[in-house]
């Protein structure tokens, strides 16, 4: 969600003369939009902000160099202690009041005009009552695979999670709204569309006739000309509702992979974390996915040291993910965040074996993504080329598995008319995190190239 929040932030920059640079160097205006969500996201921003405090004291006369501004949860967290600790920064503005940018760099400039010094920057972290979407201009192109806020915050409330109170509460995009932009994205290119929010599947915005929930949204974009591909994340098990499961069968466009983190496999360790259902619910869940849509990919987020958390707990973790079986996943040590309820937990794990229990989590989750990519070798399968590769003739692109496809077309004219679509690939090799493939054979390239 922050790439979609970083490229929202141009399209308001925009209309107001900013366009995007590639180095700090050449900007006249840097904004961090940041991440809060663990301790050593959250310590980048600090160790970041000292390189970009040189370029606030270079140039002929003193105090010139870029505008700084901090955007994001970090921001929303810590707001005037930001400016504490690295004075030299123009602004810091959380998630949800950057459609109010345009007046904040007025504002900045007007104070380094009147020659307003260090240590007076401009903070804006309300929860703003007016809907920020609505204060948005038009969004910009994306590409052929686009992002799509649909849903933002959430009221779940996990233990260990900063986001109900970084993000705030949860908030649901109307149809319309969320229509409107999505023939933009297609407009511009877009022939897949990734529904964003931190819960996306607890979405339910207004429509024409009342309360739409994520599977119907999903049925309405199904329906977009030109749009083939729809995928979604993040979701709650909780939040896995029989119609969005039935979704799964019925909806061709809705992509065969989903990312449901399940955080433990430890029913006592979930409790503890408030996520509100057992291991055994989870597979059940599971169980109904794939009853609906067989050859589903799935993916989940772990934490491993949730205080308290036992040998024998973290044993229950590897038992579900040997039950499950992932085509790939996240997983990451416990890390203490200020405001949470876990952080006032006892019986914090030790460093050491939280180290030792990732290690060994993820040399399983690596086994079963290696055996998971091997399994495409020798099929052809529909690639959605959204990105060049290091040579004019190559491509990479996306299964719709979610794997990182690679293919070399050997000619430039048909990587040329390739970027952007789907083409049909023939798999010759897996990686831990990648595929690599060439055009299948007797399938028509673009102007008049028939694949080897
Ligand atoms: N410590 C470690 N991981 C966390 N996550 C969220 N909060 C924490 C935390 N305090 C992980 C969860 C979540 C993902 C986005 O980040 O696994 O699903
Ligand atoms: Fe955080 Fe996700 Fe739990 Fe919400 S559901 S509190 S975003 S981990």
């Amino acid at each position: 969600m922050n790439v979609y929040d970083a490229r929202r932030m141009a399209d308001v920059l925009a209309p107001l003369g900013y366009a995007e640079v590639d180095t700090p160097e050449a900007a006249d205006l840097i904004i961090l939009n940041t991440c809060h969500i663990r301790e050593k996201a959250a310590e980048k921003v600090y160790s970041e902000l000292g390189r970009l405090r040189v370029l606030k004291n270079t140039g002929s006369d003193a105090g010139a160099g870029p505008m700084i501004g901090v955007a994001g949860c970090v921001a929303q967290a810590e707001g005037a202690e930001m400016i504490r600790r690295a004075p030299y920064i123009d602004m810091v503005f959380g998630p949800q009041t950057y459609h109010r940018l345009p007046e904040m760099v007025a504002r900045a400039h007007r104070n380094a005009a009147a020659g307003v010094g260090p240590g007076r920057g401009i903070i804006d972290t309300d929860f703003p009552a007016e809907a920020k979407f609505d204060h948005l201009p038009a969004a910009g192109a994306q590409g052929a695979s686009a992002f799509l806020t649909v849903q933002e915050g959430c009221d779940r409330f996990c233990a260990f999670c900063v986001v109900p109170y970084t993000r705030g509460a949860e908030y649901s995009r109307p149809v319309a709204a969320v229509l409107d932009e999505a023939r933009l994205l297609i407009d511009g290119g877009a022939r897949e569309i990734t529904l964003l929010g931190q819960n996306v599947n607890a979405y339910h915005g207004a429509g024409a006739a009342g309360e739409v929930r994520l599977a119907g949204l999903i049925e309405v974009l199904a329906a977009l000309p030109g749009l083939e591909r729809i995928r979604y994340t993040t979701s709650h098990p909780r939040d896995m509702t029989a119609d969005l499961i039935a979704a799964h069968r019925d909806i061709d466009a809705l992509m065969p992979y989903l990312h449901l983190p399940v955080q433990s496999g430890a029913d006592t360790v979930l409790a503890a974390m408030n996520r509100q259902h057992t291991g055994d619910d989870y597979l059940r869940i599971i169980d109904d996915l794939r009853a609906a849509r067989p050859d589903l990919a799935l993916s989940s987020d772990f934490i491993v040291g949730h205080p308290g958390e036992t040998d024998a707990e973290f044993g229950a973790t590897l038992d579900l993910v040997r039950t499950v079986g992932y085509a790939q996943a996240y997983s990451f040590k416990y890390s203490s965040r200020p405001g949470t309820p876990a952080a006032g937990m006892d019986e914090a794990v030790d460093e050491a074996v939280k180290s030792e229990r990732l290690a060994r989590l993820r040399a399983l989750l690596n086994e079963q993504q290696l055996a998971f990519n091997g399994s495409f070798v020798g099929r052809t399968l529909p690639v959605l080329f959204d990105r060049r590769g290091r040579t004019a003739t190559q491509l990479a692109g996306r299964s719709p598995w979610m794997h990182a496809v690679h293919v070399d077309f050997a000619d430039t004219a048909a990587a040329n008319a390739a970027f952007g679509e789907t083409r049909e690939v023939e798999i010759l090799s897996a990686h831990p995190h990648s595929l690599a493939g060439r055009p299948a054979a007797g399938v028509r390239f673009g102007q008049g190239e028939t694949a080897a």
